[in-house]
């Protein structure tokens, strides 16, 4: 660590096209839990967030939408935000890099770059939208693999064989938006020259202040040899347009961490500030940024390169954890283990999950598993069963038998002072991001309280009238020691933190408060700071995530997976199973779905009536190839509304996924109507 006071401190900033989910909540917890401990240790801290606003992912969206995408941007950033502050995230402000502020910057950014020789330009040849007249990004490029021959690939790689392709190399490539056929394109695009940075980058990574990890990727990197980064876009575009030209647009990952810097900018004319004062390459400031391991590359080789190449100091870390699973798995929305923070929040405190994520947070880059069951125990025996209990064990004979006073001295220093000697080591495990570490000293020094408190009694000798001076000061000694812990968890669990200052009748966010004792304080009323959690309310959150589902086709992926390791769905009687009605239905129609990746719309002719049902098979036929087969449906399923349409009914099929899905084919005489037995 440094000596410097001022910390700048930010989380990466959520894309404005999706809602914020437990994963999310992982990296806003890690910080925040950073962020109020320096607080706490007396540091002046500036921690920030934003919404990253631009790309035309979100352009095309908010266009789906049919509102602006300015519009669009900021209603997200609006739900974000709120979100954030359900979890009690302490940013000091949460911009959107549609900013004048961050327009500033990246302008600024931009010049000094273009100045110090590090802009080049060159054509490129990149696949068009004739119909749409936009570029594509890979990720709008559908065809065949190069290598494989695997349909329905994105352009950059395939799915069936892992080969990493160029988008123009994809056969029968067609545009994901319009469906039309792609151009090839020229155009001119600008670049920055990464090479000119490799020195100073490996300064950077030689200065000690990042993870072995990262530091082994991006060896990795270098040795792989620095290329030139794509800084522009053409028009069509939702972003902020390169100076000096036409109609180019800065790519959406050029500008968004400048976002950083813009929403310090707002923040510093806010308060009167200069901004030069964080930034400039000497000053006495730290700043670090918290990520996920997907964006390291964007954090350690381009943020650093630009700021340098513009005369800005470079960030002092880059801290990078790994991803949340769910129950040993990747977060699902068939499983329902694709949380939304807001969803979470409907049924549970964020202290909760706060705590459960600190006590599984390391320093490493590891993906840390959310297992439904530990958190349910881990929370009710931690937070209920060790902190809080020891607060409500001796709360009731100072607020009754001694008029809520703290006695004018403790039963046992010596305990006391063991804490006390303790607190350096716990702030230095939360500096140093080893928050499972810290928690396990602070819940073993809880347990060390709770059987002190068991060891004296106090229950037992209140009923002895020589030794009431006795319960008075174990009491408070136990009040004392549950300060302190407090105190230490106050940066994890703010909200029971709150309640417990309004209990003790005393701030908390010191961290250096604890060297004294409370003696001869008048304390509040006890009241319980947080009650014991039931794994049937996570069941209900589980269920109500299932209903999260916006289509069928964003469900769709999972499908594709090897199910093996899925348990069997729980039993159904023959009763169930005989309410469903199977009928043989005639496909006389399949079209394709315009924004759809994986479906088929089908009409389906039931002998007489027809439905119409929107089903996940395209990986699998052709719409030609299906017309006028014979297949199942299921009749009576209650009809369900898609962002496509009405899908009246499933057809049954079957397969491990992809190409390799099988719809039912009945012959032999089956006509359209009759029923399936
Ligand atoms: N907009 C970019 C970041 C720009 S920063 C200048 C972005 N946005 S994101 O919404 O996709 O992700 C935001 C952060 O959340 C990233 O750090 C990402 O790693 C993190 N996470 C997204 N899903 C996650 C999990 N399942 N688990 C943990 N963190 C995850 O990337
Ligand atoms: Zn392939």
């Amino acid at each position: 660590m440094t000596d410097q006071n001022k910390l700048f401190i930010t989380s990466a900033l959520p894309y404005a096209n999706g809602a914020l989910h437990l994963g999310h909540m992982l990296e806003h917890t890690q910080s925040d839990i950073w962020a109020r401990v320096n607080r706490s240790l007396g540091r002046e801290v500036r921690f920030l967030c934003a919404e990253d606003a631009h790309g035309a992912p979100i352009m095309l969206r908010a266009e789906k939408e049919g509102v602006s995408p300015e519009e669009f941007v900021e209603g997200t950033r609006k739900e974000h935000w709120h979100v954030l502050q359900g979890f009690n995230i302490s940013y000091d402000h949460y911009h959107t890099t549609h900013s004048k502020e961050n327009q500033f910057m990246v302008n600024k950014i931009y010049n000094r770059l273009k100045a110090n020789g590090h802009i080049e330009t060159k054509v490129v040849e990149q696949l068009f939208d004739p119909e749409k007249k936009m570029f594509l990004a890979d990720r709008f490029i559908k065809g065949e693999c190069p290598k494989c021959g695997a349909e329905d690939q994105y352009g950059d790689n395939c799915e069936v064989c892992a080969a990493t392709y160029n988008a123009t190399d994809v056969i029968n490539p067609r545009s994901v938006i319009s469906g039309a056929t792609p151009v090839i394109k020229e155009s001119l695009h600008y670049f920055v020259n990464l090479k000119n940075f490799e020195d100073m980058l490996q300064d950077w990574m030689n200065k000690g202040a990042l993870q072995d990890q990262v530091i082994n990727k991006l060896k990795e990197w270098f040795e792989a040899g620095l290329q030139s980064w794509d800084i522009s876009r053409d028009s069509p575009y939702f972003g902020f347009k390169i100076p000096d030209t036409e109609d180019k647009y800065f790519y959406v990952w050029l500008d968004a961490p400048v976002g950083y810097l813009g929403c310090l900018k707002y923040v510093c004319e806010q308060n009167g500030e200069d901004l030069e004062d964080w930034i400039a390459p000497d000053a006495s400031t730290e700043m670090v940024h918290f990520v996920g391991k997907d964006i390291l590359y964007f954090h350690s080789l381009f943020w650093p390169a630009m700021l340098h190449g513009s005369g800005i100091k470079v960030p002092d870390s880059v801290f990078v954890h790994g991803f949340v699973t769910v129950n040993g798995k990747k977060m699902s929305k068939s499983r329902g283990t694709f949380i939304n923070a807001s969803t979470y929040l409907k049924y549970f405190q964020p202290d909760y999950l706060r705590y459960y994520y600190a006590a599984k947070l390391s320093d490493k880059i590891v993906d840390l598993d959310l297992n439904l069951e530990d958190f349910v125990t881990k929370v009710n025996s931690d937070l209920v069963g060790k902190i809080v209990n020891i607060a409500s064990r001796c709360a009731g004979f100072i607020n009754k038998k001694f008029a809520g006073k703290l006695s004018s001295e403790l039963h046992n220093p010596e305990l006391y002072q063991q804490f006390v000697d303790s607190s350096t080591e716990i702030s230095d495990l939360f500096i140093a991001r080893k928050y499972s570490a810290a928690i396990r000293i602070i819940m073993a020094l809880a347990d060390n309280a709770n059987q002190y408190i068991s060891d004296m009694a106090p229950w037992q000798a209140i009923k002895d009238e020589g030794r009431q001076l006795e319960v008075h000061q174990v009491c408070s000694s136990g009040i004392n020691l549950f300060r302190i812990l407090i105190t230490w968890l106050a940066p994890v669990v703010p909200d029971t933190a709150k309640k417990a200052a309004a209990f003790l009748n005393t701030e908390l966010n010191d961290w250096n408060s604890i060297q004294l004792p409370l003696l001869n304080h008048e304390i509040n009323k006890f009241k319980p700071l947080i009650t014991r959690i039931e794994m049937k309310t996570v069941d209900l959150m589980i269920e109500d995530s299932k209903e999260d589902l916006q289509s069928l086709d964003e469900q769709q992926p999972e499908l594709t997976g090897p199910l093996t390791d899925d348990p069997i769905s729980a039993e159904i009687n023959f009763d169930d199973f005989a309410k469903i009605d199977l009928r043989v239905v005639k496909i006389i129609d399949a079209q394709h779905v315009k924004g759809a990746d994986k479906l088929l719309q089908l009409t389906l002719d039931l002998g007489g009536l027809q439905k119409n049902v929107f089903a996940g098979i395209k990986s699998a036929y052709k719409p030609e190839d299906l017309i006028g087969k014979n297949t199942v449906m299921v009749a009576n399923l209650a009809p369900r509304k898609m962002r496509f349409g009405l899908s009246e009914g499933m057809v049954l099929s079957a397969g491990p996924g992809a190409k390799d899905i099988y719809i039912l084919e009945p012959n032999d005489g089956a006509q359209p109507g009759m029923r399936v037995k």
